[in-house]
């Protein structure tokens, strides 16, 4: 299948690629990239991540690299990138693909959140690094380097939908899904798309299922667990590359697995 927004020479990040969403948005993208293409996953489970690069054809150059993003600086985010550059240059790609997935979950009561230390970190993986990586990549990717450029945040309908227990994570991903739009408006040349990916099987929704406090959203999530109607990340990706593939959405509006295509 060929897709336009992932056609040519890619140069592809994904964060949170060791698992769930992350890593089947890596193992689907790198199946459908052209060969000389550049892959960089991020995320701290090192074996996890070579598990993964394991199963992306070999026509693709994959870096797994291990790192906490909640602790990386410019310079480490600089540096993974410049290193899977390796033996190329920046002007050799035709695009630079950029997946924001990485993203956690905590569940806790406003109230019960007194130390700021604990909204900093939460920030720091969730919005403060995902932000740093996204302007050190549109920095050595600039004009000069005539790079088209994709970039893709997932996000979820807590942005836009408060539940109780979950003030870090709405919070974040409303800030997340803000600072895309902005960032899609001082740079129109750059193609933005905000992914909601469903409710999908992976080991943040079992978290989830375990332990929100909002009454509703449990009960909610045992019932789609018990029936077995929750989605796999094969098939929320898959719908992503049709999302892709149409392309009917504006830069920085949020599409929903949901939406008609
Ligand atoms: N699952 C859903 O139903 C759902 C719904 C809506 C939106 N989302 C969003 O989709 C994205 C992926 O979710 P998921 O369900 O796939 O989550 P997941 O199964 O918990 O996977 C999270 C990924 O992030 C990585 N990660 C976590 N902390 C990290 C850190 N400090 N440094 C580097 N990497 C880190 C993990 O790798 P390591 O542990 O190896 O570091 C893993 O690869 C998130 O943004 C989430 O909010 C999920």
């Amino acid at each position: 299948m060929s897709v336009e927004a992932l056609s040519g020479k890619v140069f592809l990040v994904v964060t949170g690629a060791s698992r769930g969403i992350g890593r089947q948005i890596a193992l689907t993208f790198g199946s459908l990239l052209e060969k000389g293409s550049h892959m960089l996953l991020l995320a701290r489970d090192l074996n996890a991540l070579c598990e993964v690069k394991k199963s992306i054809p070999p026509i693709v150059n994959v870096d797994a690299v291990r790192m906490d993003l909640s602790k990386a600086t410019k310079t480490d985010l600089e540096e993974a990138i410049l290193k899977t550059l390796k033996g190329t240059t920046r002007e050799a790609f035709d695009r630079v693909v950029l997946v924001h997935n990485v993203g956690s979950l905590v569940a806790k009561l406003l109230n019960d959140v007194t130390d700021v230390n604990d909204w900093r970190a939460y920030y720091d993986l969730n919005f403060f690094v995902p932000a740093v990586l996204n302007a050190v990549a549109m920095n050595l990717f600039d004009s000069k380097t005539n790079t088209k450029k994709l970039i893709m945040t997932i996000s979820s309908i807590y942005a836009v939908q408060p539940f109780v227990g979950s003030g870090h994570y709405c919070t974040a991903k409303a800030a997340r899904e803000m600072y895309f739009k902005v960032f899609a408006l001082e740079n129109p040349d750059v193609d933005v798309l905000i992914y909601a990916p469903g409710f999908v099987d992976t080991d943040m929704s079992t978290f989830s299922c375990e332990n929100t406090l909002d009454p509703v959203n449990k009960e909610r999530y045992c019932l789609t667990r018990k029936n077995k109607t929750m989605l796999t990340a094969e098939q929320s990706i898959n719908r992503l590359v049709e999302i892709l593939k149409v392309h009917k959405y504006k830069s920085a509006e949020v599409v929903d697995y949901h939406d008609p295509l």
